[in-house]
């Protein structure tokens, strides 16, 4: 699906019906401040209000994490939705009819099946529920449960169930509400068929945990035996609603929490997800058996930067760890790790030790590579062999960091560790690699953007270049100017030459700056810098502009060398491998001339 789903005539219906001071004061308190309004920002935490709500314009800006965006912006990134999720539900909200012009008889089928077994998981859900609840049939699960600590709202919250020892419970019930059995037994698993007899429930004298999608719509459920028959769990079926690959048990009661935090904390079983969150973690999901796919590392990127892994510390749950770091860290997304006891589950040690304790471990949780580094060195043991064969295994992981900074630091600190040499080391990663593992957008949900970590350090490049963009926006002069001179030259960043190119269109069409906000033109993060230009105050423009112009050029030319030292280290890297001295000491001479032209200050 993309945004072309939609007419303009449509999205633009509904941007006049909504309107955004009401679609964010149904999200978080807002006050009148002049011609804005502001809050807390939901996009991180903080303590005095600055994200600025303009109603006039219809837009937001955070002037602490730097988000903004139109209403449809905003429902992206609260609810982790895409831009079609985001106008369908907005549509909702204030009532366009959205023609479903594109849907073909096919697709209307897909979506009608999941609409019926939906029903379906939610009804039996219900009984499950109400079954633990209330039912004489549920004692032996209620006491359970209270054994292991869990009652009351938990219970609730989570829509924890009991399947009755019985082999036709569900079966029946769903009969009794009409349902066609063949959904529940063909499709979604529930119910099984045997030879000559009738069908029987999946789930016989089980607890059950309802997995939810991201919007709290139960898709699966988890079965628990209530004593040590195994197999322990069982789990339904993959099915046209449930993609164990793509679902993160807990992710609808975490998302606000880790929205605020940053940061999501990952179990692997049920009840550790409950125990960390009675004990006040409720930025928690958990994997539920199987391995951390790259669906479910995108998915927690819409919502956090961030993650704690909290596994088991056997060497199975070690295993997964760094398993699950392959496919974390091309995202992007920083990983650190929870040290508890040996042979504990996040369950067993917060019964034992209590909240503080695991505050205090998540406190001095370390970063994932480094925790990766030392058990490969441990693993391979000091002897030459087993240094080259740990540096190899690491070098293996590295080389999926896409940040060529960070790839950079590891790398000295695997030298300093294995005494390989760095260069040789560095040659390495560039031969094993072949390419470097570029930060993969999801490709269904091109707008999904999260917030930046909050107060990045900005370089002085960066910064004039927004000061230039600024002055764009304030003085019709210098958008002249810049026009003349091309973005190209101006702007080393790409999102500022976007938003330079949004704001000289929007002045030779003589339209208002906020239209780069409303179109599909400029990205996400790119409307938080528009967002950003728009919503500041022209009275700070003191400064010399014709300064600021230069120090923009002479930021991009800087870029431009920092792009031929990359280079560079290539034909360096190639020039070596073919035993090309001379060549080799030509691309080394360069090499430092560039280097010596970056770090010369202005
Ligand atoms: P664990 O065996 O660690 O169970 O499996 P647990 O969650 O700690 O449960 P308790 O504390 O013993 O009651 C971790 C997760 O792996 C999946 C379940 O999702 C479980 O929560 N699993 C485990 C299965 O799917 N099937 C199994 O047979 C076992
Ligand atoms: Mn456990």
């Amino acid at each position: 699906m993309t945004a072309s789903h939609f007419t303009e005539n449509t999205i633009q219906e509904i941007r006049d019906r909504a309107d955004i001071v009401d679609l964010i004061s149904s999200y978080l308190p807002l006050k009148r401040s002049g011609v804005n309004h502001l809050g807390l920002c939901p996009f991180h935490a903080e303590k005095t209000p600055s994200f600025n709500v303009n109603a006039a314009r219809q837009f937001f800006h955070c002037f602490g994490c730097g988000v903004g965006g139109d209403v449809f912006s905003f429902l992206m990134r609260m609810e982790g939705l895409s831009f079609p999720e985001a106008v369908r539900r907005l549509a909702d909200r204030v009532g366009v009819d959205i023609p479903d012009e594109k849907a073909t008889p096919e697709e209307e089928r897909r979506r009608e099946e999941r609409e019926r077994l939906l029903r379906i998981t939610e009804v039996a859900c219900e009984f499950y529920h109400r079954m633990l609840l209330e039912e004489p049939e549920g004692a032996a699960g209620r006491r359970y449960l209270r054994q292991r600590g869990f009652e009351g709202d938990m219970v609730r919250q989570f829509r924890l169930g009991f399947a009755p020892d019985r082999w036709r419970a569900l079966a029946e019930h769903l009969a009794g509400k009409g349902f066609d059995p063949k959904w529940a037994r063909d499709v979604l698993g529930l119910i099984r068929s045997r030879e000559g007899r009738e069908d029987y429930d999946l789930f016989r004298g089980r607890l059950l945990f309802p997995i939810e999608d991201s919007r709290g719509r139960v898709v699966a459920f988890g079965g628990r035996v209530l004593d040590d028959t195994l197999p322990k769990y069982i789990n339904s079926a993959e099915s046209p609603i449930y993609h164990k690959g793509q679902i993160l048990y807990g992710l609808y009661q975490a998302r606000e929490a880790m929205r605020r935090s940053g940061e999501a904390i990952v179990v692997e079983g049920y009840f550790d997800h409950l125990a960390l969150y009675r004990a006040g973690f409720t930025n928690v999901v958990a994997t539920c058996g199987t391995a951390l796919t790259p669906d479910h590392a995108r998915l927690l990127k819409r919502y956090c930067q961030r993650l704690l892994l909290l596994f088991d510390q056997d060497k199975a749950g070690r295993k997964a760890a760094f398993r699950a770091m392959d496919v974390l860290l091309p995202e992007a997304i920083s990983v650190s790790m929870v040290d508890l006891e040996e042979g504990e589950d996040p369950d067993s040690f917060l019964a034992r030790h209590g909240a503080e304790a695991m505050r205090n471990r998540m406190a001095s949780a370390r970063p994932g590579l480094q925790v990766f580094i030392e058990a490969c060195m441990e693993n391979y043991g000091p002897s030459i062999e087993g240094k080259a064969r740990a540096a190899e295994e690491i070098l293996g992981k590295l080389k999926l960091l896409p940040g060529a900074i960070e790839r950079d630091l590891y790398l000295k600190e695997l030298a300093r560790t294995t005494g390989v040499d760095e260069v040789l080391l560095k040659s390495r990663l560039g031969r094993s690699s072949g390419q470097i593992v570029e930060p993969r957008q999801p490709v269904d949900r091109p707008r999904a953007v999260q917030a930046k970590v909050p107060k990045t350090v900005k370089s002085a490049g960066q910064k004039a270049q927004e000061y230039l963009l600024h002055l764009m926006k304030a003085d019709e002069a210098w958008c002249r100017k810049a026009a003349e001179v091309t973005p190209d030259l101006l702007f080393a960043n790409p999102d500022c030459r976007a938003v330079a190119e949004s704001l000289i269109a929007c002045r030779e069409r003589g339209l208002e700056f906020d239209q780069g906000l409303f179109s599909e033109v400029l990205s996400e993060p790119q409307k938080c810098l528009l967002s950003g230009i728009i919503i500041k105050d022209d009275q700070i423009l003191a400064d010399d502009p014709a300064q600021i112009f230069d120090d923009c050029l002479k930021a991009v030319g800087k870029e431009r060398l920092k792009i031929r030292y990359q280079q560079l280290q290539d034909l360096i890297r190639q020039a070596d491998a073919e035993n090309d001295a001379e060549q080799l000491a030509a691309w080394q001479r360069e090499a430092v001339e560039v280097l010596m032209k970056i770090k010369r200050p202005n």
